[in-house]
């Protein structure tokens, strides 16, 4: 059935550019099943917008990432307006997006995390909050933005007043060596698990949106009781925040003191990219969902907050 799909995509948090590659891929493929598309790049006019659009859309396809896109924010005016949208609703985005408030919610659910600090800039300047290496991470942003490994041997003073990158908080995390895993959930199935292997460095913004400069090794070659085990948190994360349609989990693999290894939780992304890069659409392919099959499940799926 042709449906009217209002495409959400830029709005002005740092993951703007992400955000208007993954809009254009889904506008794509959304075309190409037939249905009649409104590519909309988001600004703070988006609920007089959707109000006014005619003809009104049955379905709202949210490629928003970061900030009031996958927090709750844009979700709470979607569920306002009555239009059904992808991904999570209000509180899943928002739980998912503070990675605190995540973090609370895996530990009771039993799934591992690294040991972590929420502290102000004061006490993150006058030193280590946390035993070096550490990670220190913004609360609430995404794709590895402001994200910086403080390792044993660097600065002693790895921050500047002057040259703050963060808000009032941060959160401090213990570093967990080994390997990078992220694990696709669509509904109630994780479809499987892949590994990341930057070239050099760390899964940084640039490895992460550049071609080329990290490999994605599919099926994430892990015992298989890992393999299991990592799918089985990432579905358990997703349904412990109450998240719906897609979401990837990222986890870290520390095999450095052999195999078996332990499967570390780090973050759930709710809004997982879109992009012919992205990973979430390269696990689906593997299990023989292709983009456009992917895209028509995600409006289907698509819902308000009841
Ligand atoms: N505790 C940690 N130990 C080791 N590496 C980490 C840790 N936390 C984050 N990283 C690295 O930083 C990347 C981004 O961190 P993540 O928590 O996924 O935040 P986001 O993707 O929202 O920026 C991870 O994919 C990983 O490579
Ligand atoms: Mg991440």
């Amino acid at each position: 059935m042709t449906k009217q799909v209002a495409v959400l995509m830029g709005g002005w948090s740092a993951e703007r550019e992400v955000s208007l590659n993954s809009g254009a891929a889904v506008v794509k493929a959304l075309r190409g099943l037939g249905h009649s598309v409104t590519a909309i790049d988001v600004q703070r006019d988006i609920a007089q917008l959707l109000t006014r659009l005619f003809p009104r859309p049955d379905v709202v396809f949210n490629a928003l990432h970061g900030r009031f896109g996958e927090d709750g924010c844009i979700q709470g005016i979607l569920n306002i307006l009555d239009l059904p949208y992808t991904h999570s609703g209000l509180l899943a985005s928002a739980l998912a997006m503070d990675k605190p408030s995540a973090k609370k919610i895996f530990a009771q659910v039993g799934i591992p995390i690294a040991e972590s600090v929420v502290v102000g800039r004061a006490a993150l300047l006058a030193g280590d909050p946390l035993p070096r290496p550490y990670v220190v991470k913004p609360a609430n942003e995404g794709s590895s933005v402001g994200v910086r490994i403080v390792g044993a041997g660097d600065n002693a003073r790895p921050f500047e007043a002057e040259s703050w990158p963060y808000g009032e908080t941060v959160m401090v995390e213990r570093y967990v060596p080994g390997r990078e895993i992220t694990v696709a959930v669509m509904g109630d199935r994780a479809l499987g698990a892949l590994e990341i292997r930057p070239r050099q460095g760390f899964y940084d913004y640039t490895n992460k949106y550049t071609d080329g400069k990290a490999d994605h090794l599919m099926p994430a070659p892990l015992p298989p009781a890992l393999y299991a085990e990592a799918c089985r948190l990432a579905l358990l994360a997703h349904q412990a925040l109450g998240c719906r349609g897609v979401s990837r989990a990222d986890l870290r693999y520390d095999d450095t003191q052999g195999e078996p290894g332990r499967l570390v939780m780090l973050e759930v992304n709710t809004q997982p990219g879109m992009t012919s890069l992205s990973l979430v659409p390269e696990i689906a392919a593997h299990c023989g969902i292709p983009f456009p099959e992917l895209v028509e499940w995600m409006i289907r799926e698509a819902r308000c907050d009841a």
